[in-house]
């Protein structure tokens, strides 16, 4: 295979010759992942703490997903949706019941999970609701991420994702982020027909709402006849230390967003649920994609979810969560004057640099972990995220920690 000729240096080069410059990667080629671990073009082991974004809870190619995706293979991969397949209707009553929900809308990744949750949020509006035609808003809160479409980035209060990429989508309105009173506020306009919110913002650099902010901003939903849209692309599929990161609030979200470890990290799949009433506001031919629902996704995502049970990896991301915040806190938020604090729930932490947004102390702190054998990506300037795939052990945590604190406690400009 041609790659395995390459240096780290030379598939460097290729990207940076032929490939778009719409990424800014760390300079570490991967070629080879099991687990926690991943390995470079040259052989050298690290421990991932990036976990894909949140894609591959699972853990890198975990053996029981691969074998789903490669007998499927062998089997049937697309029809596309103008016939049926054999996995998809399995499948389909397993996540909905998994989720207790009605009904699924299959999609393939996480921005088209969220533009579906708009475009039904609307349709109910308008069929259900009786919001006057195109007259329908969703609100959305600062800090917001979900992706990297028109629509997506419409809702967005981050310049670098907006800037020169006008006009906008229309019928938007952006409310400050854990603000009960400004969603109270916002709800008077009886135009309102969806809230959509993730329960914690990871793009924005994890950051945590209040204890209350998210039962009451779903109690304030409901009693004004507004959809509560839950965007778990990143805080979903045992993340935070639960199912669902709402699970920790006892609610359960009009509509609901997966994307991302959904499939493990092996292809992308992402799912919209949601009720009879609101789903069925969509008729054929109203939505759709080529590969959402294909048989491979099927087979993939169905044993990705079983793995998160019978792996137990919400428990686990809880339990060693609390470790990990427990250990920088006392190790460098209480001895480092670099580090300013440690948020996060179960095993998508974020620690905040004691510099300013645009400082390049995150980013050079990153790739002396590298070098030191653990990689982790800044969000910002000086914020570090931490999530590594859920089936990290304890022995591994405190290895990891070592890492991590080492570095930043011997850390020279
Ligand atoms: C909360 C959230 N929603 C949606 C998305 C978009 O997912 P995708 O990149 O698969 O389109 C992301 C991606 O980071 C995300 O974090």
């Amino acid at each position: 295979m041609l790659q395995d000729t390459l240096s780290s240096e030379a598939l460097m080069q290729l990207e940076d010759q032929y490939g778009a410059k719409n990424y800014h990667p760390l300079p570490v080629v991967l070629s080879k992942g099991e687990g926690v671990f991943l390995w470079d073009a040259e052989g050298k082991k690290y421990f991932d703490f990036l976990a894909a974004y949140s894609a591959v809870n699972q853990g890198h190619c975990h053996p029981r997903i691969v074998n789903a995706l490669v007998e499927q293979a062998h089997k049937l991969t697309l029809t596309s949706r103008a016939f049926f397949n054999d996995v998809l209707g399995p499948y389909e009553k397993f996540i909905t019941e998994y989720f207790g929900y009605d009904r699924v809308l299959p999609m393939n990744t996480g921005v088209e999970g969220g533009e579906t949750a708009v475009k039904v949020c609307r349709k109910w509006a308008y069929e259900v609701k009786g919001i006057p035609t195109n007259q329908a808003k969703i609100i959305f809160v600062t800090g917001n991420f979900w992706g990297r479409t028109l629509a997506a980035i419409s809702s967005s209060t981050s310049s670098k994702s907006t800037k020169n990429f006008g006009p906008y989508m229309p019928g938007y309105e952006i409310i400050p982020y854990n603000d009960i009173d400004a969603l109270h506020d916002a709800l008077q306009d009886p135009h309102v027909a969806g809230f959509m919110v993730e329960p914690i913002q990871g793009e924005a650099g994890v950051v945590v709402p209040d204890e209350d902010y998210l039962p009451k901003a779903y109690e304030l939903c409901r009693s004004h006849n507004v959809l509560f849209i839950a965007d778990e692309v990143q805080t979903g599929i045992a993340r935070t230390g639960k199912r669902l990161a709402c699970d920790h609030h006892g609610f359960r979200p009009d509509i609901l967003i997966l994307g991302k470890a959904l499939s493990g990290g092996v292809l992308p799949v992402s799912a919209v649920l949601s009720s009879d009433e609101i789903m069925l506001t969509i008729q054929p031919g109203e939505h759709g994609s080529t590969f959402g629902g294909n048989p491979l996704a099927c087979a993939v995502a169905q044993e990705a979810l079983k793995v998160v049970e019978d792996e137990k990896l919400a428990d686990n991301a809880a339990y060693l969560g609390e470790i990990f915040r427990e250990r920088i806190r006392k190790n460098l938020v209480d001895k480092s004057d670099l580090v300013k604090l440690v948020r996060g729930k179960g095993l998508l932490n974020a620690v905040v640099i004691n510099e300013h947004e645009d400082s390049p102390t995150a980013w050079n702190l990153c790739l002396q972990m590298a070098e030191n054998g653990l990689l982790a990506k800044p969000t910002h300037g000086n914020i570090i995220r931490f999530a590594p795939p859920l089936v990290i052990t304890e022995d591994q945590l405190h290895s990891c920690c070592d890492i991590i604190e080492r570095t930043i406690l011997s850390y020279k400009e």
